[in-house]
């Protein structure tokens, strides 16, 4: 029988609450297979309901296979086991889950500050942005991203890395990793792409071998001679503080680079510019899209060190010539950047925050970079230092008895993560110092001493 009651008052309609109680006694196994239920009238008299509410019921267990009707006789409880119900657990096996371990210090180059960041100000932009005024929001926005958006861009571009270009050069995307892949697409299927080694590749290393030449890079940045020797057409670089190395490309080599990408029509630069507000060390170095003469670079940023790698804004500066293959290979595509979270950042920049943000957090990266820089100094001169002119991580160089491998294994069961430079490269090759590098970004400038000496202590390198 039915042993559950129905009750008027609550917001489930009343067939669902039948269809409900009726499921689970069939699950329970109250009801056994093959029994009969009541006729929709006797079961609409005893819950003191319409019929049709019993109709509704009945037609959705039918429909789920929990019951079977036999025309003219009545409805049966179907085999439960039988029915396609089925349970999703986790759809990775348990050791791919995708679950990141917390580390009680974390070195790692991906992350930021997080008490700098002016919440009350990004707060109120997206209180005003997402209210009516704004609602034609709701509708898709423009390809190449908002134009508000570009226009600030643009503005800032200029004023920041003399790099002069119009709003409709500009392609927002949701990051590097999403842009890049957009870049190569554009320069065409014969493209030969050469990369930085080490270097950084959102490009998965599989894809990449079949794809790309791998140049080395030494403390001047990428060996351009070495490029020189090979097809390649197009080259990603890093000019401004190269990753994972920190290396800045030399005056005479961003010279030659230029050069060598004049040197043919299908020649291009692909210039990620990724942490360049961030200097410790001269003058900004200027962009190499400022200094071409012959339409060769695409610029490539991205708000992930400036602001927060969560929000995925990025963007690239074609070339004036290449805006119409963009327009003309990508006119099905639509922005990857929700368009609220566009006009938030516009109206940030607009008004002089991202100016004023970017000033504090120069300093306070400064702070953290000076630290890390006194206590090697201080206290580990067999440590050498590299990569610091910029960003907001260091290459740190050691000798040592243990492989990089093992000096990554013993940091993480002390609950640190520090990732080593081979990690970066695509190639066999691999340093002859231990090599690690170290991102000051996230840990908090009072913590930053103290976790270095735990971090020597746990790989052994005694202090001065
Ligand atoms: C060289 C380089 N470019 C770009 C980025 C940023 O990538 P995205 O814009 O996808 O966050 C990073 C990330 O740290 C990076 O190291």
């Amino acid at each position: 029988m039915l042993f559950f009651q129905l009750d008027k008052e609550q917001t489930i309609p009343l067939y669902e609450q039948l269809y409900i109680g009726i499921k689970n006694t069939i699950t329970n196994k109250q009801l056994h297979v093959g029994a009969r239920l009541p006729s929709k009238r006797e079961l609409a008299e005893f819950f003191n309901i319409s019929q049709t509410t019993v109709e509704l019921a009945y037609a959705q267990l039918l429909a789920e296979g929990y019951i079977m009707s036999k025309p003219r006789v009545g409805y049966f409880v179907e085999e439960v086991d039988s029915l396609p119900i089925r349970e999703i657990t986790s759809v990775l096996p348990p050791q791919q889950s995708v679950t990141q371990t917390a580390f009680a210090t974390d070195f790692s180059t991906a992350k930021i500050d997080e008490d700098a960041f002016p919440f009350t100000i990004w707060r109120k932009y997206a209180k005003d942005v997402l209210d009516t005024p704004f609602k034609h929001l709701l509708q898709t926005g423009e390809r190449q991203g908002e134009l508000a958006l570009r226009i600030e861009i643009a503005n800032y571009l200029h004023q920041s890395r003399g790099i002069k270009c119009q709003p409709e050069q500009i392609v927002i995307g949701s990051g590097t990793e999403q842009l890049l892949p957009m870049i190569l697409k554009l320069l065409g299927d014969d493209m030969l792409l050469a990369l930085e080694n080490p270097g950084y590749s959102p490009i998965p290393r599989t894809q990449l071998e079949q794809v790309a030449i791998p140049i080395d890079v030494d403390q001047d940045g990428l060996i351009i001679e070495q490029l020189q020797t090979t097809n390649a057409n197009v080259v990603y670089v890093t000019p401004s503080h190269q990753f994972p190395t920190g290396a800045v490309l030399s005056a005479n080599r961003r010279t030659q680079l230029l050069k060598w990408a004049a040197k043919a029509e299908n020649r291009y630069i692909i210039e990620d510019d990724y942490d360049s507000e961030f200097r410790y060390i001269g003058k900004p170095i200027p962009a190499l899209q400022g200094l071409d003469r012959h339409d060769r670079v695409i610029y490539l940023s991205t708000f992930t060190k400036s602001l927060m790698p969560s929000l995925r804004v990025a963007y690239f500066v074609l070339p004036p010539s290449l805006v119409y293959r963009y327009q003309e290979h990508f006119n099905y595509y639509s922005s990857t950047v929700p368009r609220f979270e566009q006009h938030i950042l516009a109206k940030f920049m607009k008004d002089g925050h991202f100016a004023k943000h970017l000033n504090r957090m120069r300093k306070t990266y400064r702070k953290k970079h000076d630290k890390c820089i006194d206590v090697f100094t201080n206290y580990y001169p067999q440590i050498t230092i590299s990569g610091d002119a910029a960003g907001t991580n260091i290459l740190i160089s050691f000798d040592h008895e243990h492989t990089e491998l093992t000096l990554q294994t013993m940091a993480n069961e002390k609950g640190i993560n520090i990732l080593p430079l081979s990690n970066y490269f695509l190639t066999a090759k691999r340093p002859s110092k231990r090599s690690f590098l170290l991102g000051f970004g996230y840990l908090p400038l009072d913590e930053i001493e103290a976790k270095l000496h735990h971090l020597m202590a746990v790989w052994m390198i005694p202090k001065k």
